[in-house]
């Protein structure tokens, strides 16, 4: 019987033993896969207890994916370059991080627009600059997007994301606070909210409003509790939802 699980906080929301139990299934392995919530202030001694225990691996969800680094073996090159974990494995003896948020978001959107990557004069925006931020900036600018900017509350940590080094042609990468983000929405043709704001139990909150949105612009949300969260506004007047979005992370899954 394996055991696997996801750690967050707070993890009440989570759909990630559904998924998994998929997976599982589709596998046809023997496993069993639980929500595990770790408060931020007692990471240091609950995650020693978990690794010192017998899990086969874990998925690692909002606040944890940077916290976790320093606790884990190894990181792959990718995990690496994007200094942020999603995915944690058991192998040979050693905790192993990666990264499969960003790649999980870019095969849902080019399922839903095949030809969006591919086109050099789309311009992207990033709302947030934490762990699921980073693996979605790394994996865009891998892709092939050209330009890709980034807004969020502390400006310091955009700019850390920004200076990610992931291709070495010349990209256009801006930084911009929360505010500058309301104002430009308009000259944007994908915007990804990737912040923990409106997810549940707080669907009442929005990281920012919408109003200035181009009817060509698809919104992304990564938060799926609510599915449509208040980041959306009305869908009739705010551009085209990413199809499928709700689910942009189920590929990560995959690796444990
Ligand atoms: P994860 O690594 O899982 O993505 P995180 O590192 O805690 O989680 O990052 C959460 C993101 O949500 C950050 O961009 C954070 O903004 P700050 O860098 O300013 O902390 C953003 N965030 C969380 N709560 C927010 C709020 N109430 N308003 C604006 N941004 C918020």
């Amino acid at each position: 019987m394996k055991r696997y699980g996801v750690i967050g906080y707070p993890i009440g929301h989570s759909l990630s033993p559904w998924i998994h139990g998929q997976f599982l299934n589709m596998a046809h392995m023997n496993g069993e896969y639980h929500k595990i919530e770790i408060a931020p202030e007692n990471f240091a001694t609950e995650i020693s207890r978990l690794l010192a225990g017998d899990m086969n691996g874990f998925n690692v969800t909002v606040p944890h994916k940077q916290r976790i680094i320093p606790f884990l073996d190894k990181l792959d090159d990718n995990a690496t370059a994007i200094g942020a974990v999603n995915t944690v494995a058991y192998q040979d003896g050693k905790w192993i991080g990666y990264n499969t948020d960003g790649i999980g978001f870019v095969r849902s959107l080019e399922k839903s627009f095949p030809d969006f990557i591919g086109d050099p004069n789309k311009k992207v925006l990033i709302l947030g600059a934490g762990g699921a931020a980073r693996g979605i900036y790394a994996a865009l600018l891998s892709s092939g997007i050209k330009q890709l900017d980034v807004a969020n509350r502390t400006k310091e940590r955009a700019v850390a994301i920004a200076s990610i080094p992931i291709r070495h042609e010349k990209i256009s990468k801006n930084v911009l606070s929360l505010d500058e983000a309301e104002t430009n929405a308009g000259s944007y043709d994908l915007i990804i909210q990737t912040t923990s704001v409106g997810m549940v139990p707080n669907e009442q909150e929005q990281l920012l409003s919408l109003h200035n949105l181009a009817p060509k612009t698809i919104v992304a949300d990564i938060v799926y509790q609510p599915v449509k969260t208040k980041f959306y506004g009305r869908p009739k007047k705010r551009g085209t939802d990413l199809a499928g979005t709700p689910y942009a992370f189920v590929p990560s899954a995959i690796c444990v």
